[in-house]
C-alpha cells in the first residue's frame, strides 16, 4: 500500500512510517516540521527507497492537491496536529487552525483525490484521535467508542471539532473513513516538554520533577510502537466508517508513574546519594485538569485482534534506556521554544 502520513516527523507519526516502512509499505510523510518536529526521527529510513518526504502544511489546499496528485496514495493516515494540551491554553489559535481547519483542509483535497480517481472503496482515510475527546472520568469506569463526546480543553476541543468533521465527510460524501482514539502514548523520541521524558531529563540534570497538583490525575499509558502497530491493523482491517479505541490497560497516576521512572533510573544509572524521587516537587496544577482516563479496548481487541505487546514496566524501562542513551536526539531539542518552560498556567 502506498500511504500518505500526515506529521510524521512527530513523535507517534515517526513511530508508524518506521514501522510501514519496515513492513513493506510505501509512505509519503507529509509534515510542516514545525517546533514539535524532528527528522531524526525518521532518519532511520531516510534513504529508503519506500519513503519520500514533503514538506508541507495541511492548511495548505494547493500543497495538499499537488501532493495527492504526484504520489497517488492508497490511503491517508492523518496525524499532523498541534498535541500539547499546555500550548493549547497558552495559544489556542494555533490548535483550530491545524487541528480544525488543517483537517478540513486535508479532507477536501483527499475528496477530491478520491472522487477524481472514481470513488473507490478501498480508499482510506485513517483518523488518529485521543481519548482526551471524552472530558474527564470518575473514579470508575472506561470511555468505549459509544462514550459520548465531552471535550474540556482547547487541544481536546480541537481533536473532536475535527473527529466530527471526519465522521460528516464518510456520511455526507462517502469518504471511506476510519477512526482510532487512543490513550496516552509514551516511548522513544518522546517530544521533550511531555511529562515523561521532563521526569527523565530534568531527573538526570538534577532538576525538580514538577508533579501538577497532588499527582493524583490518572492516565492510562501505551507504548507507542503498540500504537503504531495497531494504527497499521485499524487502516488495513477495520470497518469502514467505525472508529476503534486504543488503549493498554495501564492506569496510572502521575504521582505512581513518576515514582515508577524515578526507580528505574535508580537502578540503571543511580545518584551518589538519595534516589531521584527526592528530587519530586509538586507545583501549581493545569487549569480544567482532568481527572482520569481509561480506554475499553473491547472493541480492536474483540474485532481485530489488537493486543498490546509489552508491560507498561518494561515499556518505561525501554524508554528510559532510550533516553540514556540518546542524549544527542534530546539535547538538539532542549533549545527549542518553550521546551523546559513552565507553560498553561495563564488561564
Ligand atoms: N501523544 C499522545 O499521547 C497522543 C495520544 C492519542 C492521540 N494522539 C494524536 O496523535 C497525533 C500525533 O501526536 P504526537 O504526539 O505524535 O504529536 P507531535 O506533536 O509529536 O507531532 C505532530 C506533528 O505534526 C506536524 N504538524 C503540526 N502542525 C502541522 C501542520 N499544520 N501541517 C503539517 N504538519 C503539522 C508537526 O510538525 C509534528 O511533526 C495527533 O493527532 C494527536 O492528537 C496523540
Amino acid at each position: 500500500m502506498k500511504l500518505l502520513v500526515t506529521g510524521g516527523a512527530g513523535f507517534i507519526g515517526s513511530a508508524v512510517v518506521r514501522l510501514a516502512v519496515a513492513r513493506g509499505h510505501s509512505v509519503v510523510n507529509l509534515d510542516a516540521l514545525t517546533y514539535a518536529a524532528c527528522l531524526e526521527n525518521v532518519a532511520s529510513v531516510a534513504d529508503h527507497p519506500l519513503y519520500a518526504f514533503e514538506q508541507a502544511d495541511i492548511r495548505d489546499r494547493a500543497a495538499l492537491t499537488r501532493i495527492f496528485d504526484r504520489h497517488q496514495p492508497d490511503a491517508v493516515m492523518h496525524l499532523a496536529a498541534e498535541s500539547h494540551v499546555d500550548r493549547s491554553i497558552d495559544g489556542p489559535g494555533d490548535f483550530i487552525s491545524t487541528n480544525v481547519a488543517g483537517t478540513y483542509e486535508l479532507l477536501e483535497a483527499a475528496r477530491a483525490y478520491w472522487q477524481a480517481k472514481g470513488r473507490p472503496e478501498s480508499f482510506r482515510f485513517h483518523h488518529i484521535s485521543t481519548d482526551e475527546v471524552f472530558g474527564s472520568l470518575g473514579a470508575t469506569g472506561q470511555f468505549t467508542e459509544e462514550t459520548p463526546y465531552d471535550p474540556r480543553s482547547p487541544y481536546s476541543a480541537s481533536k473532536a471539532a475535527s473527529d466530527h468533521l471526519v465522521q460528516a465527510w464518510h456520511h455526507t460524501y462517502g469518504l471511506p473513513v476510519v477512526m482510532t482514539n487512543c490513550s496516552n502514548n509514551y516511548g522513544p523520541y518522546h517530544f521533550p516538554e511531555k511529562l515523561i521524558p521532563v521526569v527523565i531529563l530534568n531527573a538526570l540534570a538534577g532538576k525538580p520533577l514538577p508533579i501538577y497538583g497532588d499527582g493524583s490525575n490518572v492516565r492510562d499509558w501505551l507504548y507507542v510502537e503498540d500504537h503504531a502497530d495497531a494504527l497499521l491493523l485499524v487502516l488495513e482491517k477495520g470497518t469502514l466508517g467505525r472508529s476503534y479505541n486504543i488503549g493498554g490497560e495501564n492506569e496510572r497516576s502521575n504521582l505512581d508513574l513518576v515514582r515508577t521512572l524515578c526507580a528505574i533510573l535508580d537502578d540503571l544509572r543511580p545518584k551518589d546519594q538519595g534516589s531521584y524521587a527526592d528530587q519530586i516537587t509538586f507545583v501549581t496544577d493545569r487549569p480544567g485538569h482532568d481527572a482520569r482516563y481509561a480506554i475499553d479496548p473491547t472493541r480492536i481487541r474483540d474485532e481485530l485482534g489488537w493486543r498490546p505487546s509489552v508491560t507498561v514496566e518494561e515499556g518505561l524501562r525501554r524508554t528510559v534506556e532510550w533516553y540514556l542513551a540518546n542524549e544527542g536526539w534530546w539535547r538538539a531539542l532542549q533549545s527549542r521554544d518553550g521546551v523546559g518552560e513552565r507553560l498553561g498556567v495563564r488561564a
